[in-house]
């Protein structure tokens, strides 16, 4: 099972970080040990979706990359009840309506590889998943470059085609061993096998996912986890089926 999976998009609010918690969720109801890391310090959304309050947080990345704690302090175990598998979420950020702490940009891959690789080894985890910085800056690559499996989410509309585009690009120099696409807030009425082979015939990748615009999802607001909110929904299937493909 390919151990550091990243989630990665050109642009901010393409759906990144509902698609990255919603992978990890359905991992762990299939039983697995998964490890979360906010990586995006500046936007952090991960705590939220997953229902941690700011005093529930001890140490986040932040704290990590500042040197002010390890990586294991940073690892906060999620209280999911009922599902065989287990969640440890290491949160972005905790600035958002609170005192601001400055955000240190990562530009060192050493320190993400040993990090990472601590917390792989101390929790034993199946796989770890990386909600990344979006774009192409140094910031941003510096995760890409430490992925065995890379996650590209993109919508359907021209820049995000562009951007994707220049990313799929830059990966290939970066020699990512694995690149999947995730199309996300397709409308329902488009013919998502068309879009498949297209985006794949595009960019020479395959495409994990393709998921619908739902207003579910938006009515969710980023504070809970669409798949275990609708266990049976045919969107659910679908990360599912994305979720095995990734760690297969
Ligand atoms: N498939 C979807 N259908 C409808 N709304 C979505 C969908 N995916 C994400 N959203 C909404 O889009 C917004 C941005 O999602 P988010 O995961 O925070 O994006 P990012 O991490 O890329 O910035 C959120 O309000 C979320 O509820
Ligand atoms: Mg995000």
């Amino acid at each position: 099972m390919p151990k550091i999976i990243v989630f990665h998009s050109f642009y901010h609010g393409v759906g990144r970080s509902n698609i990255a918690a919603n992978v990890a969720y359905v991992l762990a109801k299939q039983g697995k040990s998964i490890g979360l890391i906010d990586a995006d310090t500046k936007n952090p959304v991960q705590h939220h979706l997953f229902g941690l309050d700011n005093e529930d947080i001890q140490y986040t990345f932040n704290d990590y990359l500042w040197g002010n704690c390890t990586i294991e302090q940073t690892a906060h175990r999620l209280p999911l009840d009922s599902i065989p598998g287990k969640i440890f979420l290491t949160p972005g950020n905790t600035t958002q309506g609170h005192s601001p702490r400055e955000v240190r940009e990562v530009k060192d891959a050493e320190l993400l590889n040993v990090g990472y690789q601590t917390l792989i080894d101390t929790f034993n985890f199946d796989a770890l998943l990386i909600d990344t910085h979006p774009g192409v800056s140094e910031k941003a690559l510096v995760s890409v470059t430490v992925a065995d499996v890379l996650v590209i989410i993109l919508r359907l509309n021209q820049s995000d085609y562009q951007g994707t585009g220049i990313t799929v690009d830059i990966v290939r120099e970066l020699s990512v061993p694995k690149v999947f696409l995730i199309v996300n807030e397709a409308p329902s009425n488009f013919d998502f096998d068309e879009i498949k082979s297209k985006m794949e015939n595009i960019y020479q990748c395959e495409v994990a996912a393709i998921l619908p615009h739902l207003d579910p999802i938006m009515a969710l607001a980023n504070c809970d986890i669409f798949a275990k909110r609708y266990p049976y929904h045919t969107v659910t299937d679908s990360l599912n089926k994305a979720a095995k493909l990734l760690t297969s």
